[in-house]
């Protein structure tokens, strides 16, 4: 019986944490990173650089690591992928940490909050939810200052950074009735207000490149550590062969 119980709630505190997580969110989209595809992840790289890091660190990397890993040399690196400077007011240099120049005070002053570091955010969000989240910016002007808020993040403090790519969208709405009866009003698609510089699957492959950059960011070892894997499987495998036929050489005299 208290087995039994225990079985239950295991099963049921997924869903537990479903509702309290908010119900619904849009977009709601799954995407699979092609990890050998490096020239998307250099495009997510620059996309980086130029739209996040004015506000996010990725502080445990370095600008020559991710040119040495995406196989950008450190040349372009310095002419691409940095626009910071040092405190001497000097370009930063290959070898530094990809830390933001801005200052957690005046964060904290022009947010109300610090703009988390973003190295390890896909691993803590995972890829989809980025995906979903920089697509889901809208129109909310009861948002004062950002006159933004998120499908899946809701009342973000964060403005809609990419709005120049993206154009601004407002959400259409559905009201669903939930077991006890109590209705909610859920996102279920947007409707561009306003186009941005890019079609909406132009944004999205920018997103999705993006997104691809993040999760090597979080994980620079993960290809070698799959290929290393598979390896080991297939040595794993060759040694059950060899195993089995050196164990029928041994006991063939004695059956
Ligand atoms: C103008 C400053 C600014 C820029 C530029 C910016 N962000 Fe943010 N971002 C913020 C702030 C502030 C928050 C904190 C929001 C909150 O918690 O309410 C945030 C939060 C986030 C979060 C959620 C973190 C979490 O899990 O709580 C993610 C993911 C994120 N930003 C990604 C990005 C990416 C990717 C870019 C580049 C396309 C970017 N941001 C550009 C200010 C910025």
């Amino acid at each position: 019986m208290k087995k039994l119980l225990i079985i239950a709630i295991g099963l049921l505190l997924p869903s537990i944490g479903w509702s309290a997580g908010g119900g619904p969110t849009y977009p709601n989209d799954k995407i699979e990173i092609d990890w050998n595809d490096k020239a998307a992840m250099q495009r997510g790289a620059r996309t980086f650089v130029n739209y996040c890091m004015s506000c996010h660190s990725a502080a445990y990397s370095r600008f020559n690591r991710v040119g040495a890993d995406l196989g950008i040399p450190d040349e372009l690196v310095r002419e691409n992928l940095i626009f910071t400077t040092d405190v001497n007011g000097e370009k930063t240099k290959v070898g530094e940490l990809m830390k933001t120049t801005m200052t957690p005070e005046y964060a904290e002053q022009a947010f109300g909050i610090v703009p988390p570091d973003l190295s390890l955010i896909a691993r803590s969000r995972g890829v989809n939810w980025l995906y979903n989240y920089l697509r889901g910016f809208y129109v909310d002007d009861s948002r004062e200052g950002i006159g933004v808020n998120n499908g899946v993040f809701a009342n973000v403090g964060m403005p809609h950074v990419m709005a120049d790519l993206q154009g601004l969208q407002v959400p259409k709405y559905k009201t669903l009735t939930d077991s006890h009866g109590d209705e909610q009003e859920v996102i279920v698609g947007f409707e561009v207000l306003k186009p941005g510089s890019m079609t909406i699957s132009e944004y999205d492959k920018t997103v999705y490149e993006l997104v691809a950059f993040l999760d090597y960011l979080a994980e620079p070892y993960k290809q070698t550590r799959k290929n290393v894997g598979t390896g080991v499987l297939i040595f794993l495998f060759a040694f059950l062969i060899l195993a089995y036929v050196l164990k029928r050489e041994y006991w063939k005299d004695v059956h």
